[in-house]
């Protein structure tokens, strides 16, 4: 190491721990002054009210403030409301400890960026870490300090309607856009007034939910838990992120928010982690019918497990003190928990200035302005997967004729997506505005809706949220085909905006068929009779499956849900002004009984030859071949990308060696593109079975039409280490594929040998 890197080192650690120092006096005085019951007081986290995501709601939190039995509030939005409650923890508690406010700022605050799994197929690690420093710009002037997010659960089974708000099946990407997404909240200094707290969820295994039922059961190998689930959640840690959030699943037979294993002996102790632990809502009453026991036992196993602040079920609150006069706690744990809360509030600054997120002007000009609205914009059309253009169909010119048909046309408050809790609804931009804006003078708009979102009101009632303009049309399905028929004639292109509305995937939105509903396929068959040229823009939280809609729709351009300034990116692509580059960042199946089905799968003992669908006694299907519709990565742009052979710097390596691998990727079509640029390893005989490949590295590169460009990997032996069956993270010797290409499956491959 170079001499003054070691000194500048040695003066950072220095500073660091004179700051910790610091710290610890001013904690250590100011518990010594603690009741007992104001120190499990600081472990409690009630919802206001404001914005209800569950079921139980604490009353009367005003007095309960002023008697010291509140750490903090979540989901209360405005300065003015924010200002007010903390006033009565500073001025009327006996202690003046501030809270801290919490909320589910997870794509966005009220300028919405793109569903989590939209802005994951960015692949663009610093649009991904922008939109969560606006996000935090946003929040922390409205009064916000502390974010649920990022939610960074893998997820390999889209019946999961949660699949939505993480970032995919792959752990190593996730890791890349945990890291990014924390960066972003908390900034270099959590004690700066536009910085927050960030809070990574859910930990751990909730995406793995049997069935993809939400909240469900969930159970597998420490092995797929540290290769897989994990990293994400590590690579978190690693960034300093301030908060955890347990999950609500069971992992081991032992619910999340009540097992050491996960919240001390993982977190803590494996993996270093200083700071607090929240339950997820009412997680801890939960465990009471998970069948561990009455609200008391439950209680005092999730503070003994590691947890320190419980989130709306008041558990902690109720019942700690009794467990303490019985034994069933210690002084020491329940210390231990209100220290780390302390700490938090220490780190963001709020001992200084309690009223630090509250200034009223911040709140006017920084929120919701036009440069974070341009940039919502610009990211959302970085997030949308053009996933079929037949006969170039897009882009459109900006002349003649759009016929503009489907349920989500029209619909501002299904833009933003779920979990957009802070979401100005009624003004997101939807498809028929930025058609119109964006498109200009010269071009024409018919609009008819065409159909209902299903054809009766399920979804509508169980997803709710849909405000006014997605309620049912009463006509008859036949009469809303008709007429939308009718302006697709006199057009010269038909744009059907369909799919899944908001609130179809989220929280507690599984589903067991992933088909777009009938009544809306019903639609798109009429209007593909009509012989003219039809752009399917789906809006999905998942990957649905759309063997029926690749085989017969000529163009499919996957919006997910984009955000508030949506209408105008997915424009925007339509007409051109923007080349897609977004790549899938899940699988999108056949049908649901494929599912789960994953690029990363294990090959089995009897794997499927290639090239074949079908073999007795080989693993596959009767009825269905192995393949996806759409394999991870996968996404086309308006030009074409062609990749060289695979040129490696050598077959043969040993010990600590880099290998560089490298493809020259020539754009081949008419306009300039991003392509993203993906390397996956395969570890061809290891001690335990190895997945067939994994994402090991990406580049999303600028290429001009007629360009080429080099790109090149540098491979380590770090990027061929796993968890092994005793759980040690290291590499083996032996060869191994090395794989680049524009997906997962389309790969240009080499293979070396690497011995120790
Ligand atoms: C969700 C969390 C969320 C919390 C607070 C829960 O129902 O699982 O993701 O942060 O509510 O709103």
């Amino acid at each position: 190491m170079k001499k003054w890197l070691f000194v500048l080192l040695l003066a950072v650690t220095a500073t660091a721990n004179a700051q910790d120092a610091k710290m610890k006096t001013f904690i250590d005085a100011l518990m010594k002054k603690m009741t007992v019951d104001e120190k499990i007081g600081q472990l409690n986290l009630p919802g206001s009210g404001d914005i209800v995501t569950g079921q139980a709601q604490s009353s009367d939190i005003g007095k309960k403030i002023k008697e010291g039995k509140v750490g903090g509030l979540f989901n209360i939005k405005s300065v003015a409301k924010i200002r007010e409650v903390q006033k009565v923890a500073v001025e009327e508690s006996r202690l003046k400890i501030p809270m801290i406010f919490g909320m589910d700022v997870i794509h966005g605050y009220e300028t919405v960026f793109p569903i989590p799994l939209g802005l994951s197929c960015t692949w663009d690690m610093k649009l991904v870490e922008n939109s969560a420093r606006i996000a935090a710009v946003e929040a922390s002037a409205d009064g916000i300090n502390w974010t649920f997010s990022p939610m960074v659960d893998i997820s390999r089974d889209p019946r999961w309607g949660r699949i939505s708000e993480g970032n995919g099946e792959d752990p190593y990407l996730g890791s890349a856009i945990a890291t990014a997404m924390v960066k972003g909240y908390q900034g270099n200094d959590l004690k700066a007034n536009n910085t927050i707290m960030s809070c990574v969820k859910h930990y751990a295994m909730y995406g793995a939910a049997e069935a993809g039922r939400d909240y469900n059961t969930t159970d597998m190998t420490r092995q797929t838990m540290y290769n897989v689930y994990f990293p994400p959640f590590k690579a978190a840690a690693d960034a300093g992120v301030g908060s955890f959030m347990a999950s609500f699943n069971e992992v081991e037979g032992v619910p999340a928010t009540g097992s050491k294993w996960l919240m001390t002996d993982v977190l803590r102790k494996q993996w270093g982690f200083k700071g607090f632990v929240v339950t997820d809502y009412t997680g801890i009453n939960e465990m009471i019918d998970h069948g561990i026991g009455d609200l008391q036992t439950v209680s005092a196993r999730a503070l003994n497990a590691g947890i320190d602040m419980d989130m709306v079920g008041e558990g902690l609150l109720t019942t700690l003190k009794k467990s303490l006069a019985e034994g069933k706690t210690t002084v020491a744990q329940i210390d231990a928990a209100c220290r780390r809360i302390l700490e938090a509030k220490y780190k963001l600054g709020l001992f200084d200035d309690p009223y630090k997120y509250c200034d009223a002007n911040r709140a006017k000009t920084e929120v919701f302005n036009a440069a974070h609205r341009k940039t919502a914009r610009e990211t959302a059309a970085q997030s949308f997967v053009l996933l079929k253009n037949e006969g170039n169909i897009l882009p459109i010119k900006k002349t003649g004729t759009i016929a503009l048909v489907g349920p989500l046309a029209d619909n501002p408050e299904n833009m933003p997506g779920t979990w957009a809790v802070a979401a100005r609804f009624s003004e997101a931009i939807t498809v028929l505005k930025g058609l119109k804006e964006v498109g200009g003078s010269n071009i024409k708009i018919l609009h008819a809706r065409g159909s209902n979102l299903d054809s009766d009101s399920l979804f509508e009632e169980r997803a709710g949220m849909f405000g006014k303009s997605l309620r049912r049309d009463s006509r008859s399905a036949q009469a809303m085909i008709d007429e939308a028929v009718s302006i697709a004639n006199q057009s010269d292109v038909v744009v059907v905006a369909a799919g899944e509305s908001a609130e179809m995937s989220g929280e507690s939105s599984s589903r067991s068929n992933l088909e777009i509903p009938k009544v809306q396929q019903d639609l798109i068959k009429a209007l593909l009779k009509t012989g003219k040229p039809v752009v399917l823009v789906l809006f999905t939280g998942r990957p649905l499956a759309l063997k029926w809609e690749q085989e017969n729709v000529p163009t499919i351009l996957n919006v997910w849900f984009g955000g508030s300034e949506a209408g105008y990116a997915i424009a925007d692509v339509l007409f051109g002004d923007v080349n897609p580059s977004g790549k899938l960042t899940t699988t999108f199946p056949q049908n649901v009984g494929q599912v789960p089905l994953y690029y990363a799968h294990k090959n089995t003992g009897r794997p499927l030859e290639e090239g074949k669908w079908f073999s007795k006694f080989r693993s596959n299907y009767l009825d269905v071949s192995n393949d996806p519709v759409y394999p991870f990565g996968y996404g086309l742009s308006y030009t074409s990308f062609s990749y060289s052979d695979i040129k490696l710097s050598s077959t043969s390596l040993k010990g600590n060696q880099t290998l560089t691998a490298s493809v020259t990727v020539t754009n081949t079509g008419k306009y300039d593109g991003k392509e993203v640029v993906q390397l996956y390893i395969r570890d061809v005989v290891g001690s335990v079975t190895r997945p067939v490949k994994e994402l090991k590295g990406f580049q999303k590169v600028d290429v001009k039409a007629g360009e080429s460009k080099t790109v090149t990997f540098n491979i380590t032996p770090n990027d061929l280490k796993f968890y092994n069956y005793d759980l040690k993270h290291d590499w083996e010797a032996g060869e191994f594929q090395i794989m680049i290409g524009s997906n997962s499956r389309d790969v240009k491959m080499g293979k070396v040998n690497w011995s120790k």
